[in-house]
């Protein structure tokens, strides 16, 4: 048998309608905040992601779905958006037609990680990139949207987690810091953190090793060896977030996986979807415009997992989610009338009504069950004597009343069913 592939998952229907709520959700939220939507190709040149997200994160050297086309280019299929977003941005000139581009997005992701709850091979993100503006109010704003989305869809669970990783200067010159920390520890911690210690040495804060942990406990901290700049526009976060009545951690240790990032990064994470627990993150990023080529443009931005949204949902039972129904549904008392079922189908559907009959050559019972299986609001009868007399039977399925109509008045049982 073919089966999807490893890491990937069929949305079926009876999933769909909450994904349609968290969908429905986000752009109601970015367009409260005045975010307007922007959609890129599926794959990009090799180099975009590479060049953006860092050659030596876990996204580049071992995750990407990468492969050469029959042209001989390297592609990959995108494994996050925000590279994409600024490489759309310098190619249409964006910044040109007005200073401050506010966009959002909802689109699947590739990652070839090693599958587990919370964590697929194709994901789906929604998020949001500010480019165009150094204000420190934006990097609160997307920590406000991704939280009152995820409290919009009834989340309870979660903790807002919040670091700077200051300038590059400043990041440099704390990095040799920790290596300097680390230098007499080499031998202690895992194997995985002796690869980051020479090619990124904060991503050792991310490990999961015990001891890697226990060790890193009394590492030099990062707020500790902040610029000024980075420091004032850290403090004026946290009096904003509080302002906006929004709890929070400081988590020094919050290094994130890309290298872009500069000052202000987040995280908001779930108590009730295991261990990957991390519904969605992001941060400043002032210098990917001009790294891919384009003016100095500050930007910031953040992203979120559907699939693990739904699961934190389904884990703390927060959707109500809605009765699935039809308008009507027309039953055939006798085959030869399936023509006029037909056409009286079409006129109802051209009505803006949800109609459904049946193709299957049922009888009367098996039609009266498929009906209630699709909770028709209503059913009518096509046939019989009533049909032979011109007329009709509607039937309101909640209240059981019944109606006789004449066969060419239906324009009032449409009216009816309004
Ligand atoms: P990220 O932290 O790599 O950031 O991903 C954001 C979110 O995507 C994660 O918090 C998680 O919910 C979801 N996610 C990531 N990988 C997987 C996976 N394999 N399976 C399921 N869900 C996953 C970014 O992607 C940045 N582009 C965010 C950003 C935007 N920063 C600035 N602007």
């Amino acid at each position: 048998m073919i089966k999807a592939i490893t890491g990937t998952k069929d949305i079926l229907p009876e999933e769909i309608p909450a994904w349609k709520i968290v969908e429905g959700t986000v752009e109601k939220i970015f367009k409260n905040f005045n975010y307007k939507e922007i959609r890129t190709p599926v794959f990009e040149e090799t180099f975009l992601f590479a060049r953006g997200i860092g050659e030596e994160t876990d996204i580049v050297s071992k995750e990407m779905y990468s492969f050469v086309d029959r042209s001989g280019n390297s592609l990959t299929l995108k494994p996050e958006m925000t590279a994409s977003v600024v490489r759309a941005f310098i190619e249409h000139s964006l910044g040109k037609q007005q200073p401050l581009n506010k966009l959002y997005y909802i689109s699947p992701m590739f990652r070839q990680e090693r599958p587990q709850a919370g964590r697929s091979r194709q994901f789906h993100q929604f998020g949001a990139e500010a480019i165009g503006s150094d204000s420190v109010y934006l990097d609160v704003e997307m920590i406000q949207m991704a939280y009152e989305i995820l409290k919009s869809l009834g989340l309870k669970d979660l903790t807002v987690k919040i670091n700077s990783l200051g300038i590059p200067e400043s990041r440099e010159k704390y990095k040799v810091k920790v290596r300097e920390f680390l230098s007499d520890k080499k031998d202690k911690i895992s194997e995985e953190s002796r690869k980051r210690f020479d090619k990124n040495i904060l991503r050792i804060f991310d490990s999961k090793d015990e001891n890697d942990k226990r060790i890193m406990k009394n590492a030099p901290l990062i707020l500790d060896h902040l610029d000024n700049e980075s420091k004032e526009s850290f403090e004026v976060v946290k009096k904003t977030l509080k302002m906006s009545d929004i709890l929070f951690e400081v988590d020094p240790y919050l290094v994130r996986g890309l290298d872009y990032y500069t000052k202000t990064t987040f995280e908001i994470i779930s108590g009730k979807v295991g261990s990957q627990n991390a519904l969605c993150g992001g941060g400043r990023y002032d210098f990917l415009v001009e790294q891919f080529g384009g003016l100095h443009t500050p930007a910031v931005g953040f992203a979120a997992g559907i699939e693990r949204i739904l699961l934190a949902c389904e884990n703390e039972k927060s959707l109500k989610l809605p009765e699935e129904k039809i308008d009507l549904f027309i039953a055939k008392l006798d085959d030869s009338l399936s023509q006029k079922v037909f056409e009286l189908a079409l006129f109802f559907r051209r009505k803006n009504l949800s109609v459904e009959y049946d193709y299957l050559e049922r009888s009367v019972k098996a039609q009266m069950r498929e009906a209630n299986r699709l909770k028709a609001r209503f059913v009518l009868f096509i046939g019989g004597d009533e049909y032979k007399e011109g007329v009709a039977n509607l039937k309101n399925m909640e209240t059981g009343e019944q109606k006789t109509f004449p066969l060419d008045k239906f324009e009032l049982v449409s009216d009816l069913l309004i």
